[in-house]
C-alpha cells in the first residue's frame, strides 16, 4: 500500500500543475489543505546544506546572495534496496535525471527562466521529485533566505517580497516550520525564530534546527537551546552539523560527512548524553514521523477538501465536456483519480482506526 505521505506528495505535484500552490491565495484550496513541512532561515544560516544533509546528496545551487530565488518543493519517495537514485522535476516530464550535479543547473537555468537574470525572484515553485532507496517519505520546501539589505543589482523591495513569500507559507496552519539557526550567533536574533513565533506562538508546529554547532568557540555550548531551556518549543531542538565551506571545496562527499557528523555528536563531552537525537538522519526520521501522524489527525478536514475537490472537479470536467482530450482535461482528471485513492485509503485507515483529532 502507498504511503499516506506519498499520496499526499502526489496530489501536490498535480495541484501544482494546476497553478493551485497555496503561495499567493487565501481561499481554501486542496492543496492548503495538505500539511507542508518548509525551510526558513537567514541567508547562510545553513537551509541548504540541512536540505542536502537530508537528502543525502549534493544537489542545491548555493554561494554568497540569494541563491533560492524561487520556491523548491522537494519531494522524497524511499524505493527498495538496490534502486538507482533519481530525481525528475515536473515542468521536465518524465526525464530522470542520475547526475545530481545536473539537477543543480537545472534548478539554476529554471530559476532564471522564470525570474530573469535579474537576480529577482519568484513566487512559481520549482517542482522536484528524488527516488532514492536512502531517503525517507517527505515533502521539504525551500524557500529563499530571509535578508536585512539587497545586494547589488537587486530593487530595495526584494527584502519585503522575500519576506511575503516566506510569510505566505509558514502562517498556514497546516505548515510545519523548520526554523534554521547558527550556533554561532545569539538565537535571540535569529530571524527564523522570530518569524516563527510570530506566526505559531505556541512552538507547537515549529522544529528548532541549530546549525553550525563546530564553529562555536571554544568553550561554550549550546545546551541551553539544544535542552529546550533557552527557547522553548514544544517540538525538540535538533542540532546539525553540516558541511564547511572548506569541506565543499574540498569535495567531502555526504556520506562522509553524515559519518562525520555522528562522530561529532558521538564524542563530544557536551552533546554526548544528546548524541541519539542530534543530527540529520535522526531530523529526517522525527520529520517523517511527524508528518505523518499530522497527516492522519488531519484526515476529517484533508477528506472533505477532498470531497469537495471531487465534486468540483466533476463539475469542471462536464463543463470542459468528456472524452477529455486536452491537457487540463488530463490534469484534473489525473486529480480526481489521486483524490479518490486517498479517499480509499483513509477509508481503510479509519476503519483501522478512531478518526485524529482534527481541528
Ligand atoms: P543557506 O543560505 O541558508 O542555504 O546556507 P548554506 O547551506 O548555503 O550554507 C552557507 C555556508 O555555511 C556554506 O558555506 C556552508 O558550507 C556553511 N555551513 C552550513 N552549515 C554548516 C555547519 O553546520 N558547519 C559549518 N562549519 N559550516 C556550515
Ligand atoms: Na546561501
Ligand atoms: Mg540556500
Amino acid at each position: 500500500m502507498e504511503s499516506v505521505i506519498g499520496l499526499v506528495n502526489r496530489i501536490q505535484r498535480a495541484c501544482t500543475v494546476l497553478g493551485d500552490y497555496g503561495a499567493d491565495d487565501s481561499l481554501p484550496t486542496l492543496w492548503n489543505s495538505l500539511p507542508t513541512i518548509v525551510v526558513v532561515g537567514g541567508q547562510s544560516s545553513g537551509k541548504s546544506s540541512v536540505l542536502e544533509s537530508i537528502v543525502g546528496r549534493d544537489f542545491l545551487p548555493r554561494g554568497s546572495g540569494i541563491v533560492t530565488r524561487r520556491p523548491l518543493v522537494l519531494q522524497l519517495y524511499k524505493t527498495d534496496p538496490g534502486q538507482e537514485e533519481y530525481a525528475q522535476f515536473l515542468h521536465l516530464g518524465k526525464r530522470r535525471f542520475t547526475d545530481f550535479s545536473m539537477v543543480r543547473a537545472e534548478i539554476q537555468e529554471e530559476t532564471d527562466r522564470v525570474t530573469g537574470r535579474t537576480k529577482q525572484i519568484s513566487t512559481l515553485p520549482i517542482n522536484l521529485s528524488i527516488y532514492s532507496p536512502n531517503v525517507v517519505n517527505l515533502t521539504l520546501i525551500d524557500l529563499p533566505g530571509l535578508t536585512k539589505v539587497a545586494v547589488v543589482g537587486q530593487p530595495e523591495s526584494i527584502v519585503q517580497e522575500i519576506e511575503n513569500i516566506v510569510r505566505s507559507y509558514v502562517e498556514k496552519p497546516n505548515c510545519i516550520i523548520l526554523a534554521i539557526t547558527p550556533a554561532n550567533q545569539d538565537v535571540a536574533t535569529s530571524d527564523a525564530i522570530k518569524l516563527a513565533r510570530e506566526v505559531d506562538p505556541t512552538g507547537e508546529r515549529t522544529f528548532g534546527v541549530l546549525t553550525k554547532l563546530d564553529l562555536m568557540d571554544r568553550g561554550t555550548h549550546a545546551l541551553d537551546v539544544l535542552e529546550g531551556r533557552s527557547y522553548r518549543l514544544q517540538r525538540p531542538w535538533v542540532g546539525i552539523v553540516n558541511r564547511s565551506q572548506a569541506d565543499i571545496n574540498r569535495n567531502v562527499d555526504m556520506m562522509a560527512a553524515r559519518r562525520r557528523e555522528r562522530e561529532f555528536f558521538a564524542t563530544s563531552p557536551d552533546y554526548g548524553h544528546l548524541a541519539s537525537r542530534m543530527g540529520s538522519e535522526y531530523l529526517a526520521k522525527l520529520l517523517s514521523k511527524h508528518l505523518e501522524s499530522v497527516i492522519k489527525a488531519r484526515v476529517p478536514s484533508i477528506m472533505s477538501m477532498i470531497n469537495k475537490s471531487i465534486d468540483e472537479l466533476e463539475a469542471e470536467l462536464d463543463h470542459l465536456g468528456r472524452p477529455v482530450a486536452i491537457d487540463a482535461g488530463a490534469q484534473l482528471y489525473s486529480i480526481l483519480e489521486l483524490c479518490r485513492a486517498f479517499d480509499q485509503i483513509f477509508k481503510e485507515h479509519l476503519d483501522g482506526g478512531r478518526p485524529g483529532g482534527d481541528r
